[in-house]
C-alpha cells in the first residue's frame, strides 16, 4: 500500500545549515527591507517557501553530470545530451535552452507579439503577463471560474473555460491572436492541474482558428502526475507518456526548467515551425547567446538534460505532491484557508479569509507575508494585488484579482516534514490573533512586476 504522505525517496549526504535570528533582529531585517521579502537577505531566512524556482536541491547524478558539462562555445556534447532528453521527453522539431523561462517568453514575445494584440490562457504567469505587455500585446486570463472559489473541489481547476475561449477568438479574430497559450499546472491560480481532455479541446479550439499553441510547462511534470491520479484512462500510462501525449497537442512550449527539471538556472523553448525557428535563433543569438548553449554554460545544460528524467521519476513525483498536500492537510486542521485541492508545488493560503478586516488595497496576503516572517523567520510570497493588481490604460481604474493569497511554494528535495509541521504551527499562532494585525501602504512601486522592488510602510 502506497502510504498517504510517502517518505522521501533519498536520503540526506550534504547539508546546508540554517538558523532562526532573534525576534528583534527580524524586525530590523523588515524594516530595512521595506517590508519587502524579496528585498531581504537569505541568512536572515530559516525557512524560505519564497519560490520552488532554482531553489531545489540536485541530485548525486546531476553534480556528476556537472562535472562532465563540455564548455565549448558551439556544439557542445552538453548541447547534444540535453538535445536527446528534449527530444525524448516533449517531441517538438526545434528547441533551443535559455537561461529561464522569462527569457524563452521573451524571445517567443519579440518573434511574434505586436502592439494590441492579445495571448489568451488560462492564467498567465507574472513573466509571461509582463513579456506580453512589454512589447504592446495584452494578456487575458481565461480559466475556468471554479478557480477563482477556493473551497471548490474540481480536480482539474486550471482548465481553460472552453466557452470563454471560443468567444474570445470570435470577439478579437484570430488575426489580433498571434497564439494562444495554457500553463500547466496553474501557478498563479494556485498550482492547479489542467485534464488532458482541456487541452485537447483547447488545443482544436486555438487550431480552428489557425492559433499556434504554445504550452508553458514550468511544472508540466506534477500537472501529467495529477493526470494520472485524475483523469479516467491515465492510471496505467507512466507520467512519461502522459507528457508525450499532452505535447503533441501544441505547436511549442516555453519552460522554466527551474522547476521539474530540477535545476538551479535553465530553461527551454521548443518548436515545430521551421520559419519561426529560424527567428527565434536570431534573437536568441542577441538576447541569450549562441543557439547551442543559450545563455547557459554547458555543466548546466547536463544537469538539465539529468534533472528532466528525474523530475518525471513516479516515487518522487508521489513524495513531492504528497508534501504539498501534507502542509495543506496541517493547516486546514488548525482552521487556516488554504485553495482546494492542495496544488503541486505549494499551499496557497486564503490570507483574504484569514484579515476578513484588511482591504484587498492594504494587502491582505502582504500582512500576511510579513507576520509570518515574524513569527517564525519563513517567507512566503503574496500572490494578490501587490502582484496583480493593475490599472488599465483605457479606463484608468485598477483592477483587483479576486483572490489574495499567500504562496507557501516547496522547494524540491529540500525541507524535511518537521520543518513543515513548524510552518504550520507558525501560521496557527498568527491565526489565532488575526483581529491585531493592519495592512499595509506602498512607499515605492515601479510600473511593471512591481511585486519584487516595492517598499512598504505599516498602517
Ligand atoms: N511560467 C511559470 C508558470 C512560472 O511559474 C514561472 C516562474 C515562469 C514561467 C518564469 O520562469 O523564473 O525561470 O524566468 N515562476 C517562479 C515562481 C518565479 O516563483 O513561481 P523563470
Amino acid at each position: 500500500m502506497t502510504p498517504i504522505y510517502p517518505p522521501e525517496p533519498f536520503r540526506i549526504k550534504v547539508v546546508e545549515p540554517i538558523r532562526l535570528i532573534s525576534p528583534g533582529a527580524r524586525e530590523a531585517a523588515l524594516k530595512e527591507a521595506g517590508y519587502n521579502l524579496f528585498l531581504m537577505k537569505a541568512e536572515d531566512i530559516f525557512i524560505d517557501l519564497l519560490t520552488d524556482s532554482g531553489t531545489g536541491a540536485m541530485s548525486q547524478e546531476q553534480w556528476a553530470a556537472i562535472m562532465r558539462g563540455d564548455e565549448s562555445y558551439a556544439g557542445a556534447r552538453s548541447f547534444h545530451r540535453l538535445k536527446n532528453a528534449v527530444e525524448d521527453i516533449f517531441g517538438f522539431k526545434h528547441f533551443v535552452p535559455t537561461h529561464q523561462g522569462r527569457a524563452a517568453e521573451n524571445i517567443l514575445a519579440a518573434c511574434l507579439v505586436k502592439p494590441d494584440q492579445w495571448v489568451p490562457s488560462n492564467m498567465h504567469f507574472d513573466t509571461t503577463d509582463a513579456n506580453i505587455r512589454a512589447r504592446g500585446g495584452r494578456p487575458a486570463n481565461l480559466v475556468i471560474d471554479e478557480a477563482s472559489d477556493p473551497e471548490n473541489q474540481h480536480p482539474f481547476k486550471g482548465n481553460m473555460d472552453i466557452t470563454k475561449l471560443k468567444a474570445f477568438i470570435k470577439m478579437y479574430g484570430c488575426e489580433k491572436i498571434p497564439f494562444g497559450m495554457v500553463t500547466v499546472t496553474n501557478n498563479a491560480g494556485g498550482g492547479q492541474p489542467v485534464s488532458m481532455e482541456n487541452l485537447k479541446a483547447t488545443a482544436d479550439v486555438y487550431h480552428e482558428s489557425g492559433i499556434p499553441f504554445f504550452i508553458d510547462a514550468a511544472r508540466y511534470a506534477e500537472n501529467c502526475y495529477f493526470i494520472k491520479q485524475r483523469e479516467p484512462g491515465y492510471e496505467q500510462k507512466s507520467v512519461k507518456e502522459i507528457a508525450r501525449e499532452m505535447f503533441a497537442f501544441a505547436d511549442g512550449m516555453t519552460m522554466s526548467a527551474k522547476k521539474d527539471a530540477i535545476v538551479n538556472i535553465g530553461g527551454l523553448l521548443c518548436l515545430n515551425d521551421d520559419t519561426l525557428f529560424q527567428n527565434i535563433k536570431n534573437e536568441l543569438i542577441l538576447r541569450e547567446g549562441f543557439p547551442t548553449y543559450g545563455g547557459l554554460a554547458g555543466r548546466d545544460l547536463d544537469a538539465m538534460a539529468v534533472g528532466l528524467y528525474e523530475g518525471l521519476d513516479e516515487d518522487y513525483l508521489a513524495y513531492r505532491i504528497g508534501q504539498t498536500a501534507y502542509l495543506a492537510k496541517q493547516l486546514n486542521d488548525t482552521g487556516i484557508p488554504t485553495i482546494q485541492p492542495a496544488g503541486g508545488h505549494g499551499v496557497y493560503i486564503n490570507a483574504g479569509a484569514i484579515f476578513p478586516h484588511i482591504p484587498n488595497y492594504e494587502f491582505p496576503a502582504q500582512a500576511l507575508a510579513v507576520e509570518l516572517y515574524r513569527e517564525g523567520g519563513i517567507r512566503g510570497v503574496e500572490i494578490g494585488s501587490v502582484m496583480f493588481a493593475c490599472l488599465d490604460p483605457e479606463t484608468q481604474q485598477w483592477h483587483y484579482p479576486k483572490l489574495e493569497l499567500l504562496r507557501l511554494a516547496i522547494p524540491r528535495r529540500t525541507y524535511t516534514q518537521s520543518h513543515l509541521d513548524y510552518v504550520a504551527e507558525s501560521l496557527a499562532k498568527i491565526k489565532s490573533s488575526a483581529d491585531q494585525i493592519r495592512g499595509y501602504k506602498f512607499t515605492y512601486a515601479p510600473e511593471l512586476l512591481r511585486h519584487f522592488t516595492a517598499r512598504f510602510e505599516p498602517l
